[in-house]
């Protein structure tokens, strides 16, 4: 069965794979962001529309990646567009402040929390970078607290134990660089502490109390599949910090504008003192941004902490962020309803599956962004729990669904999302298709966390 499909594959995506070797001889990998080609089946996208994407051979996918969630309103919003071209006819650039940089700063602003004071950058990288800077300015100190299995972009203040490659190891986490090339000297400045357990943080901080700048932390830690804060952590996260008089930080590259207008801050009740935006905000233009209290932000200008970038609040993107938040906060918020209605169907529906087919998984999250876990645990509360996953029983999960056309990437890591443009009918195709896909992994996987028929 599975080489069956292995074989489909390889004729369904004959040009997709022909392109792949043609890049592979210019582009290192294939493609400038690894993770691209980090999937059983990297497919190059020709054209999109709403929820629906179609490869370069014709096949045609809902699409649950949604450029890692940067689509909020899905794939090619005339709105959107038609904001893009409109600003692209009227100014490109200027490298000069520019109207709209107030206009989507305040839209910001109506809903954030923490937004009194609101910065502009290009990729979340950037957003998290500067944030950290920031508080390390602002508080005269130096190290951060990260925790191990968060990844908060590309830069080599946090590229620290986003992966863990010793499993079973029951000790208190270390600190690991994710690749070759990052200073251990930049490694001095990061503490990895284990997240969802305030207990363990209160003595690892207390610990280092006069140098810490700052706790950088995802409110809903979604790069390691999905896994929710137990009740009243991120309150407790942010007493931990002020006690020491460190900042908490907030990454909500990936929760802001996807699970409330306000993003996890809103959600859950917690103001953080920073926080940085950028996929969902943009709804697909590169942009990002950090939002903070004003007694903190307040210290970035000439001659005191420097932020900046040729491409910062660029109009075009600042043009379609413009039209995105205007989608997202009409009628009062109605896509946030929408988004965890539509969503909320498709993880009620999977867990249903899972309990019929008896399927050792579980679905975690929230109905915008959620994982399924194979594994036997009821929930996965941290990123060592994930170490019980069964990968494999994923991987054909995926492979599965892909060959019904329903696109996500093929490691567990990676979250689902849905869009705005995500319809009913949709969820009932990719039910469908879920049902038939656990079917089939349970039938072709004889793995241990799965009941034998
Ligand atoms: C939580 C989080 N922070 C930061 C980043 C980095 O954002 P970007 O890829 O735009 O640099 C990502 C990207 O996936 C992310 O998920």
């Amino acid at each position: 069965m599975e080489s069956r499909l292995i074989r489909e594959e390889a004729v369904k995506l004959a040009y997709s794979r022909r392109l792949l070797e043609e890049a592979r001889k210019i582009i290192p990998a294939g493609a400038s962001s690894t993770i691209r080609v980090a999937t059983l089946n990297p497919i190059f996208i020709s054209r999109a529309k709403g929820s629906r994407i179609w490869d370069a051979d014709g096949n045609e996918y809902i699409d649950y990646l949604l450029a890692y969630g940067a689509l909020i309103n899905g794939h090619c919003h005339p709105a959107i567009v038609e904001a893009i071209k409109r600003q692209a006819e009227t100014l490109t650039m200027s490298g000069t402040p520019h109207e709209l940089e107030i206009e989507v700063a305040k839209k910001i602003q109506s809903v954030v929390p923490n937004a009194e004071r609101v910065l502009f950058a290009t990729t979340g990288t950037e957003a998290t970078m500067e944030a950290i800077r920031i508080a390390r300015a602002v508080t005269g100190k130096t190290k951060i607290v990260k925790f191990e299995g968060a990844y908060h972009g590309h830069h080599d203040y946090v590229l620290w134990s986003v992966e863990s490659p010793i499993p079973g190891l029951e000790i208190a986490p270390f600190r690991i660089p994710y690749y070759p090339g990052i200073p251990e000297a930049v490694g001095k400045t990061v503490i990895i502490a284990p997240w969802n357990d305030a207990h363990t943080l209160r003595k690892i901080v207390r610990r280092h109390r006069n140098s810490i700048a700052a706790i950088i932390t995802e409110p809903i830690m979604a790069n390691a599949g999905v896994i929710m804060p137990k009740p009243g952590y991120l309150k407790e996260l942010k007493e931990i910090a002020e006690e020491v008089d460190a900042l908490l930080i907030f990454d909500e590259v990936l929760t802001g504008f996807r699970i409330a207008a306000g993003g996890a801050q809103e959600y859950f009740g917690v103001k953080p003192h920073l926080a940085t935006f950028a996929k969902a905000l943009g709804g697909g233009v590169p942009i990002a941004a950090v939002t903070g209290l004003k007694d903190i932000l307040d210290y970035v200008g000439p001659g005191r902490v420097g932020f900046g970038g040729t491409y910062n609040a660029h109009p075009i993107s600042l043009a379609a962020a413009s039209v995105n938040l205007d989608l997202l906060l009409e009628n009062d918020g109605a896509a946030f309803r929408r988004l965890h209605e539509v969503g909320g169907k498709l993880v009620r529906g999977l867990q249903e599956i899972i309990a019929d087919t008896r399927v050792k998984a579980i679905v975690q999250g929230l109905g915008p962004i959620f994982q399924v876990f194979f594994t036997e645990l009821e929930a996965i509360t941290n990123y060592r729990d994930s170490f019980t996953i069964n990968t494999a029983a994923y991987r054909e999960w995926y492979r599965q669904l892909f060959a019904r056309g329903i696109h996500i990437h093929s490691q567990w890591g990676e979250r689902i999302v849905i869009s705005t443009a995500h319809s009913l009918e949709d969820v009932e195709q990719t039910l469908t298709a879920a049902e038939e896909a656990f079917r089939a992994v349970k039938r072709i996987l004889s793995f241990s966390t799965i009941d034998s028929l």
